[in-house]
């Protein structure tokens, strides 16, 4: 228990300071961005823990270079304590969500399209940088200062521990989904969708993508999660470490593989290829170490006129949509909450690293770690 954070002047959180510890953040003060017009406070009630994290804050072994010191976490819900003069869609009081993006131009022709995500003045929630310089801190904190924008209203039918993870999880695959799963099949065809990987984000994507009314079967490298991903609705589950010829046994298949795997080591690319229908898409949300390349010949795409591509978060209209399909079809984050402190952050990282949680990680208490929650 450290002495209350002096908010408003100071924000504090559990920080990574060097990313040969990437999975010891310390507990540090910092200041807050500069309050701009359309920027709100969020005073954090709890955070998930995201694959991205770990990407983050392993640094080189990771995505690259990051800004120290880093608060990582962009899952999250909390109370608006202020807003600033210009702020419509919030007040003093609301329970928000935000995920992985802070800003963007809101005028560019991407912005106007529902594309924000895809701006080239976006500002991630934490280790991005703004106008002014300004390092963005995530939400293993005690507040955040983000656009109105990229905050959410929660449904009250949503917890917080469970509303959290839709904030990035959620949206990040709830986009390609509602892009690209079909809705102008033959008649009496129902589209067919895989989800690579049952992890965080997987485990939303199976749910979202059986509410949206697609056959949903899970790829997973062993069998140990098939009973879990067939009670969040898969329609089938194939371990592709053990069942050798699943490639040539659904061939041709699927209208949509969902890649939600943190890293492409145990991935078979051209047996994922090749079990999409003619002009199927592997999607890719997961988005391993930047060391990691697809081994892929041009070649192998004329079988079938299929394409390889990449999804990134998703817009604030995906996000209102996907909290209301959350409430009408139950679909919720299976979570393991985690009190946050220095030994809790340890402890989840560490676990989540190793592909031990089922299947989020949920950091709360935040009242108690930063002597905030009095009025
Ligand atoms: N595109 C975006 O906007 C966006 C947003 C958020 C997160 N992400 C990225 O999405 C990825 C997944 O995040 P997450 O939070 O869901 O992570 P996670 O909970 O750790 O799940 C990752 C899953 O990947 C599979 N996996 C792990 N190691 C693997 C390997 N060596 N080869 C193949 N598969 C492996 C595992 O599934 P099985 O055990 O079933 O095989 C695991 O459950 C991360 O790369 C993250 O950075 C991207
Ligand atoms: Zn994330
Ligand atoms: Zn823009």
């Amino acid at each position: 228990m450290s002495a209350a954070v002096k908010y408003p002047e100071e924000f504090a959180g559990f920080a990574v300071l060097d990313t040969k510890d990437w999975n010891k953040p310390k507990y540090i003060t910092f200041k807050p961005k500069k309050l701009d017009d359309h920027d709100i406070d969020i005073e954090i009630e709890c955070c998930g823990l995201c694959g991205s994290d770990i990407m983050t804050a392993m640094g080189g072994e990771g995505w690259g270079e990051i800004k120290l010191p880093q608060i990582v976490g962009h899952e999250i819900i909390g109370k608006v304590v202020h807003v600033g003069p210009k702020v419509t869609h919030h007040k003093v009081g609301d329970r928000v969500g935000l995920g992985a993006q802070a800003f963007s131009c809101l005028s560019c022709r991407r912005c106007e399209d529902d594309n924000e995500q895809y701006c080239n003045k976006s500002v991630t929630t934490y280790d991005g940088t703004y106008a002014d310089g300004y390092v963005s801190q995530g939400g293993y904190a005690s507040h955040v200062r983000a656009h109105e924008h990229f905050c959410f209203p929660i449904p009250k039918e949503i917890k917080s521990s469970e509303a959290a993870s839709l904030c990035c999880a959620g949206l990040t695959v709830f986009s390609p989904l509602k892009r690209y799963i079909p809705t102008d099949l033959p008649k009496g065809e129902t589209p067919k969708v895989a989800i690579l990987g049952l992890g965080g984000l997987g485990h939303l994507a199976v749910q979202i993508s059986a509410a949206l009314g697609a056959d949903t079967y899970v790829f997973s490298r062993t069998d140990s999660k098939k009973e879990h991903a067939l009670k969040l609705g898969a329609k089938g589950f194939v371990a592709t470490g053990t069942e050798k010829d699943w490639a040539e046994k659904y061939y041709d298949q699927f209208d949509l593989v969902l890649n939600c795997a943190i890293s492409l080591s145990g991935v078979n690319l051209g047996g994922f290829l090749s079990i999409l229908k003619v002009q199927g898409r592997f999607v890719s949300v997961g988005l391993p170490s930047a060391e990691e390349k697809y081994d892929v010949a041009p070649i192998t795409f004329f079988s079938n006129g299929s394409s390889l591509c990449s999804s990134n978060l998703g817009s604030r209209k995906e996000m209102l949509e996907l909290l209301d399909l959350c409430v009408k079809h139950d679909i919720r984050p299976w979570v393991e909450e985690v009190p946050i402190s220095e030994e809790g952050c340890n402890k989840a990282l560490t676990k989540a690293w190793e592909g031990d949680v089922r299947y989020r990680f949920v950091f709360t208490e935040f009242d108690k770690a930063f002597g905030t929650g009095k009025k």
